[in-house]
Formats: C-alpha cells, sequence, structure tokens
C-alpha cells in the first residue's frame, strides 16, 4: 500500500458510483494520492458527495468539448495543487445512441465530429493543458480508457470504434511528444463493465456473460480492477512504461472468435445436473 504517497492527481469521468473512474479515484486514495475531480456541471452534486468519501473537496465542472472550460479547470487544478499535478486520468467518452446502432454505414457527419471530439480529442486538448503542471512537478503519468471495440468489430460499438481508435492513436504520439518531459502517456482497456455508458451498449448483457462463461479468469471485470492497473501506471514503479495499451479482460483478448465455452465454467442452471 501507499504507492501514490505524495501524488496530486485529476480524475475525470466521475459520474454516479458504477463509473470506472469512481473504481480508480478510490484505489488511488487507498494507495495515499490527493485526487481531485473534473465532471460535467450536471453531475457536480453527485460527484461532490462522492469526492468527500475520499477527504477532497476538489470537483471542478468541465464540459470536454469546450476549450474554455479545460484551461478554468487546469487553472483551478494549478491553485489546488500548489502548480504541481502528476497523475491525470482521462475516463471520457460519448457518442450519440443513432451513432451505436444498426450498421456502421450510416453514421453522420456530425456524429463523427461530436464523437471524435469528445472521446479523443479531448485527451489531447487536456494533456497539453496538464503538461505545464506535470513538467513542475518533475514528471507525471496520463492515462485514458479504451475498448478493443477499437481494434477489432464489437457489433453495435460503431462510432465508438473508431474513436477508440484515434484515442489509441493518440495516446502513442502524446507518449512521443511528452517522453521528454517525463511524462508517460497510457492506455487501459478493460472489458464489459456495467456503467452507464457501457450498458448503452448493444449486446452489452451478451459481452459481460460470455467473459464469466470463456475467459480464462471466469468472471467479469470491475472498476476496482481497472483502478488496480491505473495505481501502477500512476506510480513511480511503471516508471520506463510509455504509449503501452494494457488489457484488463480477463484473458478475454486471447480467445479466437468462435471458442467453446471454458470447461471450467459454471455451466448455467437450466443445464446444471
Ligand atoms: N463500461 C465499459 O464496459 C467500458 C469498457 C472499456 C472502456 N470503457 C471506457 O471507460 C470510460 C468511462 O466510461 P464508463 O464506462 O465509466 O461510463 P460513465 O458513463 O460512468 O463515464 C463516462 C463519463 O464521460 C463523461 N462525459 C461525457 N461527455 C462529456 C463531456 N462533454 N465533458 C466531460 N465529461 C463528459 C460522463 O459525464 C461520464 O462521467 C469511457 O472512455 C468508456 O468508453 C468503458
Amino acid at each position: 500500500m501507499g504507492l501514490l504517497t505524495g501524488k496530486k492527481a485529476l480524475v475525470s469521468g466521475v459520474a454516479n458510483p458504477r463509473s470506472i473512474a469512481w473504481g480508480i479515484a478510490q484505489v488511488f486514495h487507498e494507495h495515499g494520492a490527493r485526487v481531485a475531480f473534473t465532471c460535467l456541471e450536471s453531475t457536480q452534486r453527485r460527484v461532490a458527495k462522492l469526492a468527500a468519501e475520499l477527504d477532497s473537496d476538489l470537483v471542478f465542472p468541465c464540459d470536454v468539448a469546450k476549450d474554455e472550460d479545460i484551461a478554468r479547470t487546469f487553472e483551478k487544478v494549478g491553485e489546488a495543487f500548489d502548480g504541481h499535478l502528476h497523475v491525470f486520468v482521462h475516463s471520457i467518452a460519448y457518442a450519440r445512441l443513432e451513432e451505436m446502432s444498426g450498421e456502421f454505414l450510416n453514421v453522420t457527419r456530425e456524429g463523427w465530429r461530436l464523437a471524435l471530439d469528445v472521446s479523443a480529442y479531448s485527451l489531447v486538448a487536456m494533456a497539453r493543458a496538464a503538461r505545464p503542471l506535470m513538467k513542475a512537478a518533475g514528471g507525471g503519468s496520463i492515462m485514458t480508457l479504451t475498448f478493443a471495440g477499437g481494434n477489432r468489430v464489437a457489433p453495435g460499438y460503431n462510432m465508438m470504434g473508431v474513436a477508440k481508435a484515434a484515442l489509441e492513436s493518440a495516446v502513442r504520439y502524446l507518449a512521443y511528444d511528452l517522453g521528454p518531459d517525463g511524462i508517460r502517456v497510457n492506455a487501459l482497456s478493460p472489458g464489459p463493465i456495467p456503467t452507464v455508458s457501457g450498458m448503452v451498449t448493444q449486446g452489452f448483457e451478451e459481452s459481460l456473460q460470455f467473459t464469466t462463461t470463456h475467459s480464462p479468469l471466469l468472471r467479469s471485470i470491475t472498476p476496482r480492477d481497472v483502478g488496480n492497473v491505473a495505481v501502477w501506471y500512476a506510480a513511480d514503479i511503471s516508471s520506463a512504461v510509455t504509449g503501452a495499451t494494457v488489457p484488463i479482460d480477463g484473458g478475454m483478448g486471447l480467445l479466437l472468435a468462435g471458442a467453446a465455452a471454458h470447461p471450467r465454467a459454471r455451466k448455467p442452471v437450466s443445464e446444471r445436473p
């Protein structure tokens, strides 16, 4: 314990207690980090209550589609943290529902723009704003959340898959630019987790169930599982890791399409002797 003692962290993307970012913030706190939050204004009161559970009163509203919000947020973070920031978690994504159903072929110009802006460009804009605070701190760690649907076809993930591909590429280019400043940039790639954003994805329940019967670990993934890897990225013990994407999927990505259920999976109730 205490891998993050003395670290100042900004966590984005907490909307409610199911958010992956909330699992990350909890584990950061347990490891001794001071955690500030940034969230949409519409969720600010709820996030402030959660933040208080981690002894934090630092909650800054920010719509990442607005440059002025990003600038103001990092200014406030600088004031609260004496000009220093060690860790930034980007856990934000958005696509319109019509861009996440039916044929990908029907994606609209506006739907494409919106999803790429909020889900991928925002990482670049926020990394740029974090840079001076992290340089002042002697280096830092930036991480974002992606999904395997950015590399392969996850039916229905559609526009968000394209946004995740852009996001993962941005991670590599940012890692290249910021490495000389001692700032590392990485991605976390969890399997399906029942959050508000996750559950609207077509076929979500089936893929959640699938991980419990097919993945080597025979269980689904929790926000705290993601938080544990996030601590590793945030801590000095991963000091030479940058531009990486770690799957947190119970080994699901090892399987070929069409793989049968794991022979040691618990059978559905209806098939048990
Ligand atoms: N849930 C899953 O199965 C899963 C799997 C892999 C990756 N992810 C990724 O994890 C990240 C977090 O998602 P989650 O599953 O915790 O769901 P969530 O709905 O709890 O989090 C998404 C967050 O994005 C924020 N957001 C959306 N538009 C915004 C804007 N314009 N400005 C600021 N914030 C905005 C929301 O307020 C919310 O806090 C996303 O990038 C998502 O794609 C989720």
